[in-house]
This record gives C-alpha cells, structure tokens and sequence, in this order.
C-alpha cells in the first residue's frame, strides 16, 4: 500500500481541496495517509499565492523535500493550489525533481497522474479549469469532527485590482443546489453538528436546481437549515458587492444561521477602495450592517483589511481606522499590500515606505484588538451555546468549544459532551478566548 504525505497552506478553499484529495486517495485509490514525509511515497503540496511570502514559502518547502528525494529518488512530488496554476511550468525550472503540478480545479485527476509517474525524472502538468469536474469524481465529501466546510461555488468573477484568484482558481461558478444539500445531509449522518459554506463570494451563489431553475443564497441558507442534525451555519466568505437583502432578511427567520459575518471590506476609503476595485463604497457598507443589525440586534461583524494599498495617504489610512471605530469591528484579518504579478494594482505606483506600511498596520491592529477585548468582555456573565470540539490542547481536564462569534470557551465538563451542544455561563474573558462553566 502506498503512503502520502499532504501539507496545505492557504484559505479553507484550499483546506477543503486537501480534504477531498485525501477522500479520494484513501477510499477510492486505497492509498495510506501518512504524517511523516520521510516515511512517504508521495508528497503533495497545496499551496497558496494570495501574497507574496506564501508563495516564497512554497520554494523553501521543495527545497526541504528536494533533500528526502535525493536519499530515495522513487518518492513523487506534486504541487497543487493556486502557486501551481499561477507559476505552471516555471515550477518544474525552479524545482525540476517535482513531477506533478495540478490546479485547484485538477485535484481529482492527481491519482491517474500519479500512476503516470514511472521514473524518478517524469513530469506532468494539468492545471486547466474544467467547470465543477472535481465534484463530480469527489461526490461526498467525509470530514472529521463535529464542524465541516462545503464548497458551494467555485472561483470568483469580481477582479479586485490587488487579488491573484481570479487567474488562479478560475471563473465564478455554483454547484448544483441538490448536489450541496446531498453532502450536508450525508455529513450531519455522520455527526456534524455545523456546517461553514465555502465560497470566495457565497452571496453570489445561483446554484442550478433538478427541475432546471436558479437556487439563490438566501434560499440555499433556508434550505440548508431545514437538514436535520445541523444547527450551526457559518459561511465564508462574503463580498459587500452583492449582499442583497434577501440575504439580511435570512437572519430574521433562520436562528440556525449565526450572529457572527465575516464581511471583507479592506479599506475604509472610498478613493482607495475605488482603486481596489471593490465595487462599493464605505456607506454601501454601513447600509449593510444596519439592516443586518436591525435584522439581528446582537450580530458581531469581522473583516478583512489590506494596509499600504498603492496611493493610501495618511489619510485615507486615519478614514479606515476611524471607520473600523464606527461600525466596532469586534475582528479582523489584516495585511500589507502584496505586489502580485499581473494583476493591476501591481502596475500602480506605490510610493509608500515599507516600515510606514508596517506602521500603519501595527495601529490597526491594536485598534482591532482594543475593540476584540471590550466584545469578550460584554460576554462576561452572558449565557452562551457552545459546540463542544474535544478535550482542551491547553489543559486536559478541560473541555474546548466554539461560541457564535467564533471564540474558543474552556471548561470543565463530561466527555459525553463531546460533539453536542450545550450551555455556558461565561465566567471569564480574554481577548480570544473565554472560561465557562455548565449551567445545569
Ligand atoms: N473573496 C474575499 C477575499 C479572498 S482573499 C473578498 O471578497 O474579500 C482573502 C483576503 O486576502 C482578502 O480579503 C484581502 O484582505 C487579502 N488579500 C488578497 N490579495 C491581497 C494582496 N495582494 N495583498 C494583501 N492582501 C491581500
Ligand atoms: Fe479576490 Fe476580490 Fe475575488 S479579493 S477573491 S477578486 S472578490
């Protein structure tokens, strides 16, 4: 039998690809999956391009790989992901002891490439975009513990001027809405309490139905609720663009769905976002979160941000800041501008310093952390629903789980709990994390 090694690095899209290689390996192939590379006859790389410190990582790693291949020249290499698609052949110039390279969308095709490798020296190449094949080869998709992700659409049409994504994962397109519902409903089978919708813009979602008409997201959301077994509904991500109110009236009537948005807005400057091309402006935002909290008084919001965009003035800077304050962010992704090759933003002039950069993103940083403290603290003594995860990693007599708003509770409880839900009072509050205690 032969062993497989997997590394992944990236967002969830990426780590939901790596779960369905592992699927397909393990169950339909009879591969091993193994943790030890040294010990391995296949490692697979899933890699990331987003900025450019992912993608350098990616060279480093082949380089530690590259040296197990020299002590056994039969071990094959792939490297999958968004590097793969953007760098193609390049890869096998920078690293010519890879074999395989592979695309986001090529991954169930890897077996048939791996037996296509017979010596040491063999290279294949498939990084094309055939629409949706993957889940077609992959249908079910096992996961393990009590919280899974399901992709619902694929790739992303909106060409932000600054993201590599739409060259590297390919056009938006949804999958069929019964096909979704199917693999959910297999999932909460196999104890899976909360399911996270993937997606780079789930709002988008216009997953055909069997009787030939158009399933929207709000509809998608409703329907996934009605799956017995399921009571947690997350999904990530979601664009401003798009976030219509059909979407924000799903939160009145769907208690499943939770009070917690993860709503990318990267800039607090309508000059900046502009140049981001991100399709609305800061006030288009603000309308959206008062309807969603009209909708659901009680919603916590977070974002992402991207600091030192081409042409960001001190000023457009203090506007994002003095936005984040508004709305009360209670979390968010932050990063520096990343020059990505080909995309337009990397042809802007960019005359802002690195250490101002690295500046402005350590203010904005502590202005988020600053309000993530005062939204743990206003839990204190709050009673919070919590999807018991497994025995503590910091403290084996205690119990982990995750609140709504996505924070890791403590406690002492039964192992019986594991895998259900369950109440806590909140007894006390870090900025990531709290301590909870049953309530009976
Ligand atoms: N689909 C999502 C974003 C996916 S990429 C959306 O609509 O926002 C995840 C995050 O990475 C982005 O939100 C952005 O903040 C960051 N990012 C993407 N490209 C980047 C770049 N070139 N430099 C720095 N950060 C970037
Ligand atoms: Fe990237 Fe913008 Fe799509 S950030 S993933 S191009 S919505």
């Amino acid at each position: 039998m032969k062993t497989v090694y997997i590394k992944t690095w990236g967002c969830q899209m990426n780590e939901y690809d790596s779960s369905m290689i592992t699927n397909l390996l393990e169950n339909k192939y009879n591969y091993k999956i193994s943790h030890i590379p040294e010990k391995s006859d296949i490692l697979i790389l899933n890699t990331c391009s987003i900025r450019e410190k992912a993608q350098e990582k990616v060279f480093h790693q082949l380089g530690r790989w590259k040296k197990i291949k020299n002590k056994n020249p039969n071990i094959i290499i792939a490297v999958g992901g968004c590097v793969a698609t953007q760098e193609g052949q390049e890869i096998f110039k920078r690293a010519n002891y890879v074999n395989i390279i592979f695309g986001p969308q090529t991954l169930h095709k890897l077996p048939k490439m791996i037996q296509g490798i017979k010596k040491s020296d063999d290279s294949i190449i498939d990084i094309s975009f055939p629409k949706l094949e993957k889940f077609k080869n992959i249908f079910y998709n096992k996961q393990k513990g009590y919280t899974a992700s399901v992709s619902i659409m694929e790739g992303c049409n909106k060409y932000c001027s600054f993201c590599v994504v739409p060259y590297t994962r390919g056009q938006e397109i949804s999958r069929p809405c019964d096909d979704i519902l199917f693999e959910i409903s297999l999932l909460a089978e196999n104890g899976i309490r909360e399911i996270n919708l993937l997606g780079q813009n789930v709002n988008a979602y216009q997953g055909p139905t069997f009787n030939k008409k158009i399933c929207y997201f709000s509809e998608l959301l409703r329907l996934v609720s009605e799956i017995d077994g399921i009571d947690r509904i997350r999904f990530t991500t979601s664009n401003p663009l798009e976030f219509t109110d059909d979407i924000i009236d799903v939160y009145t009537d769907t208690p499943k769905l939770v009070s917690f948005l993860h709503l990318p807005l990267q800039s607090g400057s309508d000059k900046i976002l502009k140049l981001m091309k991100r399709s609305y402006t800061t006030q288009e935002y603000e309308n959206i979160i008062h309807k969603l909290i009209n909708a659901r008084p009680n919603i916590q919001i977070s974002s992402d941000f991207i600091v030192g965009f081409p042409g960001e003035s001190q000023e457009d800077f203090q506007k994002t800041i003095d936005f984040i304050k508004k709305i009360n962010f209670d979390m968010s992704f932050s990063f520096i501008y990343s020059h990505r090759p080909g995309t337009p933003a990397s042809e802007m002039i960019d005359d802002t310093k690195y250490n101002e950069k690295k500046k402005r993103l350590l203010i904005l940083q502590n202005t988020i952390n600053r309000q993530t403290m005062i939204w743990s603290q206003k839990m204190l003594g709050s009673i919070q629903s919590i999807l018991v995860e497994g025995v503590s990693t910091k403290n084996i007599m205690e119990l982990s789980g995750r609140t709504e708003n996505n924070r890791i509770v403590t406690f002492k409880g039964s192992p019986k709990m594991i895998g259900k839900f369950i109440l806590l009072k909140i007894t006390e509050a870090h900025t990531h994390t709290l301590k909870g205690q049953i309530i009976e």
